[in-house]
């Protein structure tokens, strides 16, 4: 506690992605931190300033590498933490499965080097117990005894990637821990970066059901949009309408909204985390398996509109060139972990004569094995028949696309977020999810 109050606690953070380079940035505004990550490109790159995440830019890098933020790729300068904090993947295995082997991994890193005090903080998302039940066993290998020798909490990341106003340093925290004095601890160092409510909650499993049950709340309320907009579209109603009219009640109503489908690290994934655990102890998940079928159905049901509008606007479907917009799994990010886009090119490859994508910010991806190389303007992704708007990135919607796709070779638009005004492209086929068309 006095560490923390006169700033002298050290940080560790382990794993720099998405989530641990945000967060080690936010403690440099306090505290000097070691961040600990096995990827050798990773930290060498740090070490230059050059920041690989659009949230961070090199002038932060600038100002904090060398002076309050030390990446490195050996272990052993965690020993100089009095506070570690974990934020490694969660991935699931091919049959949809929780796969800690990162955390375990992390784990065993840090029980090799674990000192007397240290705090060991999980910030990764995964299932209730898999602090005290995967952790914990691996940490008291190295001899030293948890609420003895070292502590244990938890306090989920909720940071949105490429959300410019809910950052990690202005977003509530969640934190439990293994007894109150760790929660006490752990809350208070939060709370000093922090310009948020530090919310301590009464234990670790907690904590960790907290992160899952928003993100399964996600997942399931996205899932529901998504299957209204199917039905209200074949009743003629738009459900961008519907959710505008909904909003306007205070209470009780929340709204989300249709897509091509989810992606990311996280609503695609963590629901699964639960699934697995309830299964373990013998329930069924049933809103997770359903929301989770209804999601990945979008990309699919997305390709049948492409498919509908390009033979609604007399192109040959197998002569037909399809431009994906957007290529990352939501707007203004270069983050194409599970981008319901790959889906839609995997999808639409057997149907169209050629495929391309455009998004700002991806160069290339890969599909089944082949390499797209994404369009270099906007001019040459319109060079096409037929365009799918996945994506919401602020470029697509900044109200200049319209003119750009009346003087282009476009006939037919697919429009997935309600991203484009109908009105301004007459002679076109235009059909968007939740339209009502
Ligand atoms: N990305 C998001 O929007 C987001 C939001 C909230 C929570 N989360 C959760 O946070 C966790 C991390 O996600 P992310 O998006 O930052 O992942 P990421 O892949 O961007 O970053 C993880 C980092 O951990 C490193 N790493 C992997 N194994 C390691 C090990 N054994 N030791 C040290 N470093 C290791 C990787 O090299 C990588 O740099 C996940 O559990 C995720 O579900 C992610």
């Amino acid at each position: 506690m006095e560490k923390i109050h006169n700033n002298k606690a050290v940080i560790g953070i382990v794993g720099l992605g998405y989530v641990g380079l945000p967060l080690a940035i936010c403690f440099t505004q306090q505290f000097t931190v070691i961040g600990y990550d096995i990827s050798k490109k990773k930290i060498a790159s740090l070490s230059k300033g050059m920041s690989y995440i659009n949230d961070v830019t090199n002038i932060e890098l600038e100002k904090c590498i060398g002076k309050t933020l030390y990446p490195t790729n050996n272990r052993n300068d965690l020993k100089k933490c009095n506070f570690i904090m974990i934020a490694v993947p969660t991935p699931l295995t091919q049959d949809k499965k929780p796969d800690l082997a990162p955390i375990v991994s992390a784990t065993k890193d840090i029980a090799a080097v674990l000192q007397h005090g240290q705090t060991i903080i999980l910030e990764s998302t995964t299932y209730p117990g898999t602090v005290e039940e995967v952790m914990k066993p691996i940490l008291e290998e190295s001899g030293l005894i948890a609420g003895k020798d070292f502590y244990l909490a938890y306090s989920p990341e909720r940071i949105d990637p490429g959300n410019k106003s809910h950052t990690v340093c202005n977003t509530p925290k969640i934190v439990g821990g293994m007894n109150d004095a760790t929660t006490n601890k752990v809350a208070a160092l939060y709370q000093t970066v922090i310009k948020a409510p530090v919310v301590s909650v009464s234990n670790i499993k907690t904590a960790e059901a907290t992160k899952i049950f928003e993100n399964v709340f996600r997942a399931v309320n996205i899932a529901l949009v998504n299957e209204l907009s199917i039905v209200f579209d074949n009743m003629g109603i738009n459900t961008w309408e519907v959710i505008k009219a909904a909003s306007t009640k205070p209470i009780g109503f929340l709204a989300h909204y249709p897509g091509v489908g989810v992606g990311g690290h996280c609503i695609p994934v963590d629901p699964y985390y639960l699934s697995y655990k309830a299964r373990k102890i013998g329930h069924l998940t049933r809103f997770i398996e359903l929301a989770g079928e209804i999601n990945k159905y979008m990309p699919i049901h997305t390709v049948h509109l492409a498919l509908d509008a390009i033979s609604k606007s007399n192109v040959n479907i197998g002569n037909a060139t399809v431009t994906v917009f957007g290529a990352s799994y939501k707007p203004n990010t270069s983050d194409t972990r599970d981008s319901p886009s790959y889906d839609i090119i995997q999808y639409l490859k057997g149907y169209v004569g050629n495929i391309q994508f455009y998004d700002p910010y991806v160069k290339e991806i890969e599909v089944d094995g082949i390499v797209y190389k994404g369009c270099a303007s906007i001019k040459e992704a319109l060079n096409c028949d037929c365009i799918i708007l996945a994506v919401a990135h602020d470029k697509f919607t900044d109200g200049t696309l319209e003119d750009m796709i009346l003087s282009s070779s476009v006939q037919a638009v697919v429009d997935g977020k309600n991203m484009i005004n109908k009105k301004k492209l007459p002679g076109i086929t235009v059909i968007g999810i939740g339209d009502g068309i």
